[in-house]
Formats: structure tokens, sequence, C-alpha cells
């Protein structure tokens, strides 16, 4: 099976430079990032494994929805781990549409949020802990990729009353040296969250510990002094996600300590795309920062341009979702309401057809019960805005080709099901007419 620490998409054929545009500004491109986050790993003595499938091993979930789920026989110590040293780094496919992990009806109202998508993440399975975790990924991205520090936040767990375990002191103190050393204040930089933000658990049950978050000032200044830090704003997001495992969870709600440590993390790969492509390499802060603007989404949206007629204008909110946009009260508003509907039409499609290809390829389809009904309302959500775009009969299906063809280097299981032979194995151009 083909790694994914060893594609570039660039380097492919001709024909696919001319579908997958390049970015307008000098930065990496998507293909670029995700193979410096796994040269990067690999350089620190972690082995690329591939992505698991979006169907999970455990009963209590519906998708895959991190990295880590592939490797839970591991923590909980019914596995061993079979590298040397016991570290591992890839690209996860993930689907967060139900259960614990539900960010479906965000998706398309917010420029970040999605059903589908790539989860960039390293593992140490009882192997390195907090210092090298929190140090290295200081490293990978005010180093290597330079994130300017003054415009990074970290989180560290502090359990509220009844909440389980204690202060992440240590996770605290690496945190605060590195801020030291770059010139600024720990007590801005370091801030604490409770179990809500800060103790990251996979499901109601199963490996889970506190954890530590990235999270990056985007405002055009970056003077936010750490106020906008969970809250729920676009303008402030987190991008990493570092889980010290160290518990499991039972069914009773108590915790048991595992025998060995464990670290998990879990980077937004569209997320950190955005940012480093829309603020052309961090010197460009004044416009809105979306996921949907960069070379992930844009060879959809010219798909969806050329099948619908309709211009994706790029229409984002400042703040909030865009559904919060006052009522319109004049003809100029009216229309620019019109174009902003237009606009949330094209992320959700494009969303949406990424999680439904991604999950047939899997062997997952849309049905009346448990997964395959949450596929099947992904879909109609996705036909309910295609009406927006003008679409009365289907066209979702016509997306395949695209999304195959941008990402089926990293994931050949999508050019293996891209086939009308297997679509009609599965029956889901009939599905998709629904
Ligand atoms: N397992 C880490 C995360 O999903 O954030």
């Amino acid at each position: 099976m083909t790694l994914p620490g060893h594609i570039s998409i660039w380097k492919s054929s001709r024909s696919q430079e001319t579908w997958l545009q390049p970015p307008k500004f000098d930065t990496m491109t998507s293909a670029q990032i995700r193979q410096s986050f796994l040269d990067f790993f690999r350089e620190k003595q972690h082995t690329i494994v591939p992505s698991s499938s979006l169907l999970p091993d455990a009963p209590n979930l519906l998708f895959t929805n991190a990295g880590m789920n592939q490797f839970v026989p591991i923590f909980l110590g019914q596995q061993k781990p079979p590298w040397k040293p016991a570290r591992v780094a890839d690209t996860q496919k993930c689907i967060r549409a139900g259960g614990k992990h539900n960010d479906l009806e965000d998706v398309g109202l917010d420029t970040y949020h999605h059903t589908f998508f790539e989860m960039l993440g390293n593992w140490s399975f009882g192997d390195y802990f907090k210092r090298e975790a929190i140090e290295w990924a200081w490293e990978l991205l005010v180093e290597r990729w330079k994130f300017p520090p003054q415009r990074l936040y970290a989180t560290v767990y502090k359990p509220g009353p009844g909440e389980p375990s204690e202060f992440d002191r240590e996770a605290h103190d690496h945190w605060a040296h590195l801020f030291r050393e770059a010139d600024l204040d720990p007590a801005v930089h370091v801030l604490n969250g409770g179990k809500a933000d800060n103790f990251w658990m996979m499901g109601d049950t199963g490996p889970c510990g506190p954890c530590s978050e990235v999270h990056v000032d985007l405002t055009p200044d970056g003077d936010t002094r750490g106020e906008l830090v969970n809250k729920e704003d676009p303008r402030c997001i987190e991008i990493w996600n570092l889980v010290f495992i160290q518990f499991t969870a039972n069914p009773d709600g108590s915790f048991t300590p595992l025998p060995q440590r464990h670290v998990d993390t879990g980077m937004g790969f569209e997320r950190v795309t955005a940012i480093i492509q829309g603020t052309n390499n961090f010197v460009d802060f004044s416009g809105t920062i979306s996921n949907y603007e960069t070379d992930i989404f844009r060879p959809i949206f010219n798909e969806l341009e050329k099948l619908s007629g309709k211009r994706y204008a790029s229409m984002l909110p400042t703040v909030g979702r865009l559904c919060e946009t006052p009522a319109a009260d004049t003809p100029a508003l009216q229309n620019q309401n019109t174009q902003e509907q237009v606009d949330i039409a094209f992320r959700v499609i494009a969303d949406h057809i990424r999680a439904l290809s991604f999950a047939i390829a899997d062997g997952i389809v849309p049905s009346n019960e448990g997964r395959g009904y949450v596929l099947r309302r992904i879909l109609r959500r996705a036909f309910s805005y295609g009406r927006t775009l003008g679409f009365h009969e289907a066209f979702f299906f016509k997306l395949v080709d695209v999304v195959a063809r941008t990402v089926g280097d990293i994931f050949p299981e999508l050019r293996a099901k891209q086939k009308p032979s297997c679509w009609r194995n599965f029956r889901v151009k009939r599905i998709l007419r629904w």
C-alpha cells in the first residue's frame, strides 16, 4: 500500500497539475504541508503509517473520529506496538458527524468545521511524553513553518470541581519555558482549561487524558492576549491538540490509570493549510482566514461552478456564522445575502462530497440506520443546499471525480472505488439520486 509520507501531488503528472491550480501566492501547497509534517516526524524517528479506514474497529464509534482510534488496543495494553522506537505519525481520514464529536450543523456556515477532514498526528506508545511532544510541536510550528510565536496560545488542563485528575503542571512548565525563551509572557500565552476543553475523550469510554491545545490568533493585529481562545470565534482557532493518554474511561463514569503513559496528537490539516496559504506565509492577516480558501477546496469549487453556472465569491463571515448575519432590509443587502447563501451552499456541498466519497470508498454507504443514516443525512443536506445552486436533479456524483483526482495519490482507495462498476456495486448511483 502506498504510504502517505512518500507522496507529493505536485510531482505527479502534467494533467493533474492543470487540475490542481497552485495557490496564487508563494506558499506551500497542501500536499507539501502534509509532506512536511510527515517528514518532520520521520526525522524524529517516527514510522509513517497509513490512515486507517473510516469504519472504526471500536464498537462505540460511528466513524473514525481521530487519529488515535486505530491505536486503542495499544493504549489499553492489549497489543504491543510493533515499531522501534514506539513512535508513529500519519494523516488520518476522520468524519465528525454524529456521536461525541459532531460538527455537522456548523459545516458551511463557518470557515473551519467539516464533516470530513484529515488529522495529522504523532504518537508515542509508552515512549516520549510531554516534554518532547510540546517541544516538537513548537519546533515544527515556530522554527520550521514560521508561525509567529506572539500569535500562539497554549492551553493546559486544570480540573474544575469534581473533574478528574489534577492541574497539568508539567505541560504548563514546558510551554512557559518556550514562550519565555521567545520573549513572550507565559502568563498571557499559557491558559488553563477544564474538562470540556482540556481533557480529551474519544467517546464516552476508552483511552483519554489531559490535553494541551495550540490556538492561533488570526486577527489583523494579533494582539488579543488570549481573550478569544475557546470562544468559538473564527479569529482564533485551535490547530493542534496534544493529548497525554493516561486513563481509560469506564462505562460507570470512573477513570482508571493506564499502565503506561502515551502521547496522541491531532493537527487540523485543513486549518493549518488555511492559515499558511490564507496569510501568504504569515505576512498578511488582513483577510478572513478560511479552510475553504485553499487548494484543498478550490478544485471542487471550480467543478461546481462549471456544473451550476454560479460563482463562488468567497463571502465569509468575519465573526460567527453567516446565518447569524442580521436580516436583509435593503436591495443591496438582499443581493449580498443571496450571494452569501450561494457561498454557503458551495461550502456545504464541497465538504459533504468529500465525506460521502471517502466513506463510500471505505465501504460505508447511506442507509436507514446507524452510520449509514448519518451519511444519508449528510447527503440530504447536500441536496437541499444544491437547490440554492439551481440543481433539481442528480448532480452530487459528478463531483466524485474531482475529489478522487485531488487526493487520490494520498488515498488510493478513492481512485480504486471511483470506477463506475464499483459505484454500481454499492448501488450508490441510485442512492445519490434520493
Ligand atoms: N486525539 C486528539 C484529537 O482528536 O484532538
